[in-house]
Formats: C-alpha cells, structure tokens, sequence
C-alpha cells in the first residue's frame, strides 16, 4: 500500500494505474476507521483493480461548537486496518493541501441538505459537498463507496455528481452494526460504557419499527410512535432525541398518513455530549434498488 501526503503525487500514481486500464475504487473518511469503513473498503476491493481510501477531517463539515479538535484520530492503526482490508492507496492531505491559503469556491448543495441533519447542522453538506466534489476531482474514481448510515450524504453525494456530471457512480453499501445492532461510527468511541448502553435504544427502536412494518404495520404514526418508545425509555433511552422522521427515501419529503413506497426512518439524538445518527430503509415491496443503483452520469 502507497501512502500518498500531496494531490501532485497522487495524480501521477494514478495516472499510471489508469494508463495500465486499471479501475480506480474510492472510500472518502476522516479515518477513526471501523468495520464499517472496513466493508466500503472490502466491496472497492472486490470491484476495482486500485483502491484509494483518502484520510482527512474536514474542517469545513463541522460547524461552530462542534466535535472538530476533539475528532478522534489513530493514524498508525487506521493504516494497518487499510492494509488489510486491500487498500492500494492511503491519501492523506494535510488541511493546506485541501484548502489552500485564498480558498473561497464551495459546492452548495440544494433541497436535499436542508432537512433531518441539515437543519440541526447549517452548512454541514456543503462541507460535504464541496470536499468529495475536490476529492473526485483529485482522484477522478471510477467507483466512489459511501455507508448506509450517513443517508442524507449518500444523497446529497448522489444528487451533486448528476447535477455536477461528475464521472463515478457512487455505490452505497448497507451499514455494518455492532452484535448487538449498533451501527458502527467513528463517534462511538466517545461513549462511555453506561452511554453505549442506552445508545442501543436507537438501533432498537428502528429495528421494532422495521419488524413491525415487515408484519404489515403502514401507518406512518404507529411506526414513528414505536420506535420513539424505546429512544425514549425512561433510564434505557437517549437523553435528547433530535429528530426522528419518515421520509421518502428519494426526496427525504415528510412522509404522512401511510407508507406506500420506500421510505427511510432517520433518527439523532444525544447520548451523553455524543451525537449519533442512524436510520432503516422500510421498502412496501422488496425493493432495494433504492440503495443498490449506482447512479452514472448517463442515468441522469
Ligand atoms: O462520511 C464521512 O466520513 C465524511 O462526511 C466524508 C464523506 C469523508 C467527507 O468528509
């Protein structure tokens, strides 16, 4: 495995790689990385002759009072993790490298960012928006791999590379949970052992929802108000539930009265200091497309 620091050095390997007709796999993270980085890493692998995973904390994501200069980091062990898991390549820009001295250009992402997480995070997915569109412009992939858990970015990613023409498909690959049903996230490592515990109520009350649906249950209501019971379970539960909504897995549109296509059930709340995100796809039919198209720029 390559450990590339600048975007000069980087395009010169790369360019090698394409000459030899090599199809460039890329998994973007601001490292902490876990099993679920691990599977994004893996299915690249699997599909591309080269992967890239490129390491860096992106500044311009986190908004005033967030978890910036406290984002946990682990350099040595996340390359280790990448090497196993087949990386080829490590990128790791420094800040200046990203955003030189003048920088003043940002991708501004529409209707897609504003609600769930964008209305708690002004400005969060234009951070987004504006470091993957530079990171595919410096590593030009083929295919680019985003998790389940970050929904809202999967579409806005999704959403910029159509409006923008930006040649890669994005493949969005379901999020990997701990045994016990928490999804894996870089910000678990803040949680103390009493905070993880009651940070399982997320994924459990998704998953009561999820199996109440799969036993016929369509009203949006019932669904919202079953998983809200465990979030919300007194000593069990999350200390503030941010939002908890049904949406259309496509627009992210409220979703009222009954499901009658693939909708996403999004939550966040705080656990402890610890802001977690998770969410489930309810599909009324066994329709995964929703999650498994990769979107070309021809598909536009
Ligand atoms: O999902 C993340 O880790 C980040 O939002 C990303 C896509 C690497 C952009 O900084």
């Amino acid at each position: 495995m390559r450990i590339v620091r600048s975007i000069a050095d980087l395009r010169v390997l790369l360019k090698t790689l394409r000459a030899k007709g090599k199809r460039i796999g890329f998994v973007p993270t601001m490292g902490y990385l876990h099993e679920g980085h691990g599977a994004l890493v893996k299915q690249s692998a699997a599909r591309c002759d080269a992967t890239v995973v490129s390491i860096f904390v992106n500044p311009t994501q986190f908004g005033q009072g967030e978890d910036l200069s406290k984002y946990p980091r682990d350099l040595e062990r996340d390359q280790g993790l990448c090497l196993d898991w087949g990386a080829t390549v490590l990128f790791l820009p420094d800040a200046s490298e990203i955003y030189p001295s003048g920088f003043q250009t940002f991708v501004e992402p529409g209707g897609l960012a504003e609600p769930l997480c964008g209305q708690y995070r002004p400005g969060h997915y234009r951070g987004v928006a504006t470091v993957v569109a530079k990171l595919f412009n410096i590593v030009e992939p083929d295919l680019a791999f985003f998790g389940q858990k970050d929904f809202q970015q999967t579409l806005v990613v999704r959403r910029m590379v159509r409006d923008l023409n930006l040649p890669v498909d994005v493949v969005v690959v379901p999020t990997i949970r701990e045994e016990d049903g928490l999804a894996m996230s870089s910000r678990n490592a803040y949680l103390s052992e009493e905070e993880r515990g009651r940070a399982l109520s997320i994924s459990r009350g998704l998953l009561a929802a999820e199996v109440a649906f799969h036993a016929g249950e369509r009203k949006v209501a019932h669904l919202l108000e079953i998983a809200r019971a465990a979030l919300t379970e007194p000593m069990k539960g999350v200390d503030q539930l941010q939002y908890l909504e049904l949406v259309d897995a496509q627009t992210l549109d409220g979703h009222q009265g009954e499901v009658d296509r693939t909708v996403a059930l999004c939550v966040a709340a705080y656990v402890g200091a610890t802001r977690l995100i998770d969410n489930v796809i309810l599909a009324p039919s066994h329709d995964e497309a929703v999650l498994n198209v990769t979107l070309s720029p021809g598909q536009a």
